[in-house]
């Protein structure tokens, strides 16, 4: 597991969609932005991804991929927290996946269900292509070769981090058993000293006989605690304590964002493919026109008939902008007639304001420099190299391609 502490670092990405609207803000970018202080966060576009399906029309991808690291940007994701950088400019992540495509059954690729789903669903493009069925695999290279142990991603994407974590086990399993192995680890364990060696193995066999979690984190913990160690023999002990051979990838986990589902203005989940967004850089005024024109709920034809809140949309923005206060009003309002819906829309027009309107001013930096933009981008994608090397000098030595 070499020196990386996986449990406190954090990889995730977004494909260059151009600017993001409140869906992309309350869905993902609040987490990395309370994520970015208390983990190592890795964030990256996956520009790459975007070819496994837009492949026939690229124009338009560097656009996308700057309005979007604008978007980060405004959003409050901090170059001095948090490493971003796109894909491509760290093309570690594809000789990863070349070699992880050698012992990645093909089996594993086509049962991931986004893979049939959406060939279904974008019916306009040819899907059958090498790149598409091997996207998942891509997906897994860019969280392995950062050794990320948690991976914030929405539910759809939760089959895409189980793969990866199958690829790691399979890569350790295959790789991690060296020749002399189990005399290694016992002589890489006496090299800790007397009493750390004794700890470690009443930690060991607490995991490996009781399945004792904590046991095993104190383990981990002793072995990463070792400076005098070879980064080697911290990873056969780091295996050795799991039980499992020399761990060289680390499996991670799904951090499942809390996801707000964001209702759009038509009450349907917030999506540009259903043209119901509003964006961070929206004009303000057209924010204002667009509430304003939201439906409501359809039995409320004049002032005088009282609505219920739980068929319009318009309350579903309360739910995620207002306090209980103001809930308690429209509920009492709509439901009494006492309040018309342009009046129950004003205050959701004002915390949306109130949120993106600082956004806009960051943005507008940026979008003035976007040599600054692009700076960022090569400072982070410089740092995530560094760490992209690393994983990937042991993955070819484990592979048999140390004399590289
Ligand atoms: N596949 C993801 C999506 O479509 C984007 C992505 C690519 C990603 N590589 C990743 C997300 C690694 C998390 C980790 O949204
Ligand atoms: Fe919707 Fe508010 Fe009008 Fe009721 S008063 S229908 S909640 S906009």
């Amino acid at each position: 597991m070499s020196t990386v502490d996986s449990q406190k670092r954090v990889l995730s990405g977004m494909r260059p969609t151009g600017q993001l609207h409140l869906g992309h803000y309350h869905g993902v970018l609040k987490n990395w932005v309370r994520l970015q202080h208390e983990y190592e966060c890795f964030f990256f576009v996956a520009d790459w991804h975007a070819l496994t399906t837009h492949y026939a029309n690229p124009q338009g991808l560097e656009e996308h991929v700057i309005d979007m690291v604008v978007d980060w940007l405004a959003a409050g994701v901090d170059p001095d927290a948090a490493s971003m950088f796109v894909q491509s400019s760290v093309p570690e992540h594809a000789e990863l996946h070349l070699l992880l495509s050698m012992m990645t059954p093909l089996g594993w690729l086509e049962r991931v269900p986004s893979y049939k789903d959406q060939q279904e669903k974008l019916k306009d493009r040819d899907l059958e292509t090498y790149g598409f069925l091997g996207y998942p695999l891509l997906q897994s290279a860019d969280i392995l070769i950062y050794r990320a142990g948690h991976v914030p991603v929405g539910a759809d994407q939760v089959a895409h981090v189980e793969l990866t974590r199958e690829v790691a086990r399979r890569f350790n399993h295959l790789y991690g058993r060296e020749p002399g192995y189990e005399e290694l680890a016992v002589a890489a364990v006496k090299k800790m000293g007397k009493k750390a060696s004794k700890e470690f193995s009443v930690l060991r066999t607490a995991f490996q006989q009781q399945g004792d979690h904590q046991a095993l984190e104190q383990g981990q913990a002793l072995v990463r605690g070792q400076q005098n160690l070879s980064l080697s023999d911290r990873e056969r002990l780091m295996g050795y304590l799991e039980g499992s051979g020399k761990m060289i990838l680390a499996e991670p986990q799904a951090l499942l964002t809390p996801a707000a589902k964001m209702p759009g203005l038509d009450g349907q989940k917030m999506s540009k493919s259903y043209g119901n967004t509003i964006r961070l850089r929206e004009p303000i005024d057209d924010v204002a026109k667009k509430i304003n024109t939201m439906p409501t709920d359809p039995a409320r034809i004049r002032l005088t008939d009282p609505g219920n809140p739980e068929k319009c949309p318009v309350w579903q923005l309360h739910e995620v902008y207002s306090d209980t206060d103001t809930q308690a009003w429209v509920q009492q309002g709509c439901r009494s007639a006492g309040i018309g819906c342009l009046a129950c829309k004003k205050p959701v027009i004002d915390a949306v304001v109130a949120e993106i309107e600082p956004m806009q001013a960051r943005a507008r930096v940026y979008q003035q420099d976007t040599e600054a933009v692009r700076a960022i981008l090569v400072q982070g994608a410089e740092k995530a190299r560094g760490n992209a090397i690393e994983t990937l000098k042991d993955v070819r030595h484990a592979m048999g391609l140390g004399y590289r």
